[in-house]
C-alpha cells in the first residue's frame, strides 16, 4: 500500500494554523494532513487532504500516522501560549516540550522511511527573551537572537528549550551511536513577535491586548487593556507571519546560517495601537487597566527585535507596515467578520 505524501500541520485549528492551511492548500506542491485536539472548522477541513482529531501527546496516534502517511514536512504549531501556560505550567510543559519531542521523533522515523530530510518548521517566540525589569528592557533596546535568553514564563522556557531540542535533532542526534545515522531532521525556527490576525480571535497569549482591542472595537464592545499605554513590544500581521514560515521552508539549506531566526515588522506602544483602532472605529471605548502580573510578562519582552539574519539569509521582508496592516488587512476583514456574524 502506498502511503500518501503529506505535510503535517499540528495545532491546525489555531490562529496560525488557519492562515497556514489556506496558503498551503493554494499551492499544488502540498497535501495537508491537519492535526488538532479539536475538530477542525469545516471551511478549513475542506482544504486538507486529511484531518485528525487527536493529541500530540498520544504516542499511539503518532505511530498510526507513520503507517498511513508519508510526511515530508511538519509545521508544529500546537502550543499553550504564555498566559494560559502560567495557570497550568506542568501541563504546558507536557504539551509544549513533550509534544515537540514526540514530533521530532516522528520526523526522524519518517525520514528513515522515505530517505529524505523532513523539514521541521517550529514557531518560537519573543517570549524566549526575558528582562528582570522594565529598566533593563528599555536599556537593552533592540535585541539579537543570542542576547537576553532568560525567559520568565513557562511558555518562554518551553520554546527556548525546544529551539535547542530542534538543533540537537538536526545536528547531534545519537551522536555516539555505533553506526552514525543520517540525521534526517531539517529544523528551522522563527521567533515570532505578537501576531495580529483578522480571522481568528487570540486566546491564551500575553500579546493578545493588540488584537483584542481591534476585535472588541469592531463589535462595539468596550475594552479594558491589560497593559499600560506606554507598553511596547514588536508585532506583525498574520499574513506576513505565514509568508515567513513558507519563505523559511523554501530557503535553500546552504543559505541558512542559523537554526532560529528573529523576525518582526513594527513595535507600536499600546497607546499608539489604541489611536489606530480609534481612528478605524470611531467611538471605540478603550481604556487602560493594567493587570500588574500580565504587565510584568510583557515588560520582560524586548522593545524591538533585530531580524538582520532573516533578511540577509532568506530574504524576509514584511509586506505590511502598521498602516497597511490596519487599512488593508485588519479593518476590512475584522469589520466583515462581525457584520457576517451579525
Ligand atoms: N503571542 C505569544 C503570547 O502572547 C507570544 O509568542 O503568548
Amino acid at each position: 500500500m502506498r502511503r500518501r505524501p503529506v505535510v503535517l500541520v499540528t495545532g491546525a485549528n489555531g490562529e496560525m494554523g488557519h492562515g497556514l492551511i489556506t496558503q498551503l492548500a493554494g499551492t499544488p506542491e502540498f497535501d495537508v494532513l491537519a492535526l488538532d485536539i479539536k475538530e477542525l472548522d469545516p471551511g478549513m477541513a475542506a482544504q486538507c487532504a486529511a484531518t485528525i482529531v487527536g493529541d500530540i501527546l498520544d504516542q499511539r496516534l503518532l505511530e498510526r500516522l507513520v503507517s498511513e502517511f508519508e510526511i515530508h514536512a511538519i509545521f508544529h504549531l500546537a502550543a499553550l501560549l504564555s498566559t494560559r501556560a502560567e495557570f497550568t505550567p506542568e501541563t504546558a510543559h507536557e504539551v509544549n516540550v513533550t509534544g515537540t519531542l514526540n514530533l521530532l521523533k516522528l520526523a526522524v522515523e519518517q525520514s528513515r522511511w522515505h530517505g529524505q530530510d523532513v523539514k521541521f518548521l517550529f514557531p518560537s517566540s519573543i517570549a524566549i527573551y526575558g528582562f528582570p525589569s522594565l529598566h533593563a528592557k528599555n536599556q537593552a533596546g533592540r535585541v539579537t537572537e543570542a542576547q537576553h535568553n532568560n525567559p520568565t514564563t513557562m511558555y518562554g522556557c518551553n520554546k527556548l528549550y525546544c529551539e535547542h531540542l530542534g538543533r540537537y535533532y538536526a545536528h547531534h542526534y545519537r551522536q555516539l551511536a555505533v553506526e552514525v545515522e543520517k540525521r534526517g531532521v531539517d529544523f528551522r525556527s522563527i521567533r515570532f513577535p505578537g501576531l495580529l490576525s483578522a480571522f481568528t480571535v487570540p486566546h491564551g497569549g500575553t500579546s493578545d491586548y493588540g488584537p483584542e482591542m481591534v476585535h472588541h472595537a469592531a463589535q462595539g464592545q468596550p475594552y479594558a487593556c491589560f497593559v499600560r499605554e506606554d507598553t511596547r513590544i514588536s508585532f506583525m500581521a498574520m499574513p506576513d507571519a505565514i509568508a515567513a514560515l513558507l519563505g523559511l521552508m523554501r530557503a535553500p539549506r546552504a543559505a541558512l546560517t542559523r537554526d532560529v531566526y528573529n523576525i518582526a515588522a513594527y513595535n507600536p506602544s499600546a497607546g499608539e495601537f489604541r489611536d489606530l483602532v480609534e481612528k478605524a472605529f470611531p467611538g471605540a471605548e478603550i481604556d487602560f487597566v493594567p493587570d500588574l502580573r500580565r504587565q510584568a510578562i510583557v515588560d520582560s519582552w524586548p522593545i524591538d527585535i533585530d531580524d538582520e539574519a532573516a533578511r540577509r539569509d532568506w530574504g524576509f521582508r514584511p509586506e505590511y507596515d502598521l498602516a497597511r496592516t490596519f487599512d488593508e488587512y485588519l479593518v476590512p476583514n475584522v469589520r466583515a467578520r462581525y457584520v457576517t456574524a451579525g
